[in-house]
């Protein structure tokens, strides 16, 4: 050792807070268990305390509404509004925000208002909608905490659509905010071309950033081919973009190829073609795009921006960098002759005239009409100045691909069932990842639509204690085995997913089309189940006013089954059951939606969709799963470890289940995975499964998969299970789990909470 060396010299160089080397550099493929434990309370404000519900009860709607409309017709000098009119650029940024969601995951979309945070506050698609919520701040500080802003910015760009003339379905409240960024969503391979994004310039390559030229795709082989893929679960084409890039894929200037782009993406998004044409040519009826100045004169994103920008990004050092100076996409014009008007100009403008490729001041590909007599329309700014119409490459898609030409005619013919499906299809875009209605808040929430997953109200008395305790005890007096019991009750609770708050028990969808068929659920075990406890379900019906729904029976025979393993293991506990829960109708079913519900991996039940192209790990997919169903690192733990030895795997099959008494709830599956006394032996080369080989006898006495074995290899998860295997660890291990157990049956009863409010 140096004498005399200043042993902290590591962290003067380089080595301050924050700064790389982290974990995540030196093992870019650990497992981010820190991912279960985002935007902890101790990042929000506002306090446990806070209820967003009452604090939206004590807002004035409509007075909210009318500031929203003073403001879209009230210029400011930082940033003066197009046409006098800040409805457009307002309606852009709300269409970011929620068109980032996406079906396969449900992340993404408007509920958290993570259009504030990085990356998405930074993606080149985002461009000067920075500007937008700053825009926004003084109606946000003016209701305070009465408003979260992503309702806020859901609100604004819906009240700029009935502004400029659209009627509009409703609106709900109830999106709650997150405080800091989210790190668990996969957005797909970042980074622009290996460089970080400090050290990528805007460059301009024929006019087009670098960050959109050729790198960050999300899609593998040729746009015109039979393989090309979009990765899954993305819903954008490109790296930075919400959507698909207007220029056509990879700037490539093909309609047809823009059009296989949209249809990709938007499906994605949940959204069918009517609604997908509705959508582009309902919002393309509206506002400019911005491209007066090359994107390489044009400052860094708002995360690599200098402090004295105050949080905005993409600074423009030409004329007054705003008004007819701005430059946003890079493309520049309007779609119609009146961008502040509801009318049908878009769709006549693009159909009744042929469009020629042009480039822009900024050098980005569009397209404009052909004839000199074509009408024109005003400049945004500059007074008495008329302009050429702008149609993008992804416009021309609905006219040349014939599927959307088809929707575009209907459009054409019938304006008034254009506005409905455009309205509808807005309402779905902004409201598809706030959950079901017990969710929604306000005054004004508009319709029942299926893309709701509605379930009926109750309209019978609900089981009391004595009730409960007899239905357990009838189903425990059917001889269903606990394995079936428990099987049943997670089958139908463990859809939920945070994201968007879909699936979980309320509805017993697992009785209908597509779950009950689902290969995890063991269909023909589930089958048995159900058919049992539809005969307990008529005979208690039978006897009274009091009624017990399908999903509440569901969960309490799971209930009983884990209260009867504990039992089996000599821990009395009692399992929280809270009734409510009524049954959906398949009528009311959008199968295809809950198709996507279908587990990719289900590690608590040893369950991989091999059909599904990920290229991860199945523990990084199980930690999904988990982060999904809002575990945290010690729940996720003591869940799996307790549906081992209940014998939850899906086929049936020995994988990870180290113990001798199926059925009875124990430690056996910690104290066999911790233990020196067994050697993991992978049976190939990739290490998908193992067998745990007694070092004694060289016997193999366990198999293993990787989700099984993650908790004892992953640094944070073996702390936990070295605590569930430990002499005292099995009473924990049983009241852990019991908990956690408890919490994933509860994880879609916002109904529940409701009511427990207005008790
Ligand atoms: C503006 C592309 C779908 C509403 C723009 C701009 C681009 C674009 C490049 C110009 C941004 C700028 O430079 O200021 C696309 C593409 C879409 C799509 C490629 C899908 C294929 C939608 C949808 C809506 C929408 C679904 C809303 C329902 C708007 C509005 C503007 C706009 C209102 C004008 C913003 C302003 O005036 O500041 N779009 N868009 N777009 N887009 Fe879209």
């Amino acid at each position: 050792a140096t004498q005399g060396a200043c042993p902290f010299r590591g962290t003067r160089i380089g080595g301050a807070l924050g700064s790389e080397p982290q974990l995540d550099h030196w093992w870019p493929n650990r497992l981010k268990v820190e991912l279960l434990h985002q935007d902890p309370p101790q990042s929000n404000p506002l306090g446990a305390d806070f209820d967003y519900a009452e604090a939206v009860a004590s807002l004035d709607y409509e007075a909210l509404k009318a500031d929203i409309r003073s403001f879209l017709h009230t210029s400011v000098e930082w940033w003066p509004s197009d046409y006098g009119h800040y409805g457009p650029q307002m309606n852009r940024m709300t269409w970011h925000s929620a068109g980032t969601y996406r079906i396969a995951d449900g992340r993404g979309g408007s509920s958290e208002g993570l259009q504030r945070f990085a990356p998405i506050n930074s993606w080149w698609d985002n461009g000067n909608t920075d500007k937008s919520r700053r825009l926004l701040l003084p109606i946000k500080l003016k209701y305070g905490s009465r408003v979260s802003w992503s309702d806020l910015m859901m609100l604004a760009g819906t009240v700029a659509l009935e502004d400029m003339g659209l009627p509009i379905q409703g609106f709900a409240f109830g999106r709650e905010d997150a405080w800091e960024a989210d790190r668990a969503t996969y957005w797909g391979p970042e980074g622009w071309n290996g460089k970080r994004p400090t050290e990528a310039p805007a460059h301009p390559q024929e006019g087009r950033p670098e960050q959109m030229v050729n790198r960050g795709l999300r899609w593998e082989g040729d746009v015109k081919d039979d393989h090309y893929d979009l990765e899954n679960p993305l819903a954008a084409s490109h790296q930075s973009l919400i959507y698909v890039d207007p220029e056509g894929p990879n700037g490539n200037g093909d309609p047809m190829d823009a059009a296989r782009d949209i249809r990709e993406t938007f499906a994605r998004m949940a959204m069918n073609d009517e609604e997908t044409v509705a959508l582009v040519a309902g919002g393309h009826a509206f506002g400019k795009s911005h491209g007066a100045v090359p994107a390489d004169q044009i400052g860094g994103a708002p995360e690599v921006a200098k402090m004295s920008e105050m949080g905005f990004g993409w600074a423009n050092p030409v004329g007054t960098g705003n008004a007819e100076y701005t430059s946003t996409n890079g493309i520049e014009g309007s779609w119609t002759p009146n961008p502040t008007r509801w009318d049908n100009d878009y769709l006549t403008n693009l159909f009744k005239f042929e469009w020629e490729q042009t480039r822009s001041p900024a050098g980005s590909l569009q397209w404009t009409p052909k004839d000199p007599d074509a009408p024109k329309t005003p400049d945004a700014h500059v007074p008495g100045q008329m302009n050429n119409l702008m149609m993008m490459t992804t416009d021309l898609a609905f006219k040349v691909d014939p599927e959307y030409r088809k929707i575009c005619e209907k459009f054409l013919a019938d304006f008034d069932y254009f506005t409905e499906a455009f309205s509808k299809a807005w309402h779905k875009l902004i409201h598809r990842d706030l959950g079901p209605t017990s969710r929604w808040l306000g005054p004004d929430q508009g319709g029942t639509f299926i893309w709701q997953d509605p379930v009926p109200e109750v309209d019978h008395p609900l089981v009391d204690d004595a009730q409960v305790a007899d239905l357990k005890r009838k189903v425990l007096d059917t001889g269903l085995p606990v394995r079936e019991l428990v099987a049943a009750a997670w089958a139908s609770a463990s859809t939920y997913r945070d994201s968007d708050k879909r699936g979980g028990a309320n509805g017993a969808r697992v009785q209908i089309a597509p779950q009950r068929g689902w290969d995890v659920n063991n269909p023909a075990q589930l089958d048995r189940v159900l058919r049992t406890l539809e005969g307990i379900k008529a005979e208690f019906d039978a006897q009274g006013a009091t009624k017990i729904s399908m999903a509440d029976l569901i969960v309490l025979a799971g209930c009983a089954g884990v209260e009867k393993a504990a039992r089996d293991g000599g821990h009395e506990v009692t399992v929280p059951f809270v009734p409510g829960r009524t049954d959906a109708t398949a009528e009311w079913t959008d199968e295809e939606s809950f198709e996507w519900l279908k587990p990719v991996v289900d590690g608590f039940r040893n369950y991989v969709n091999e059909d599904v192209g990920y290229h991860v790990a199945a523990e990084h997919l199980f930690l999904d799963k988990a982060a999904l169903l809002k575990l945290t690192a010690p729940e996720w733990t003591a869940l799996t470890g307790g549906l081992r030895v209940l014998d939850q795997n899906w086929d049936g099959s020995d994988w990870g289940i180290f113990t001798t008494r199926r059925g009875v709830l124990s430690n056996d599956f910690f104290k066999v995975l911790v233990s020196m006394d067994y050697a993991w032996k992978p049976h190939t080369e990739d290490e998908r499964t193992f067998d745990l080989v007694e070092r004694a006898t060289g016997q193999t006495k366990w198999k293993a998969t990787r989700c099984d074995l993650v908790f004892g290899v992953n640094t944070e998860l073996r702390q936990v299970s070295e605590f569930y295997a430990g002499s005292d660890g099995e009473a924990s291990l049983v009241r852990d789990f019991v908990k956690a157990w408890h919490k994933v049956m509860m994880l879609d009863r916002f109904d529940a909470k409701a009511a427990r409010k207005a008790a």
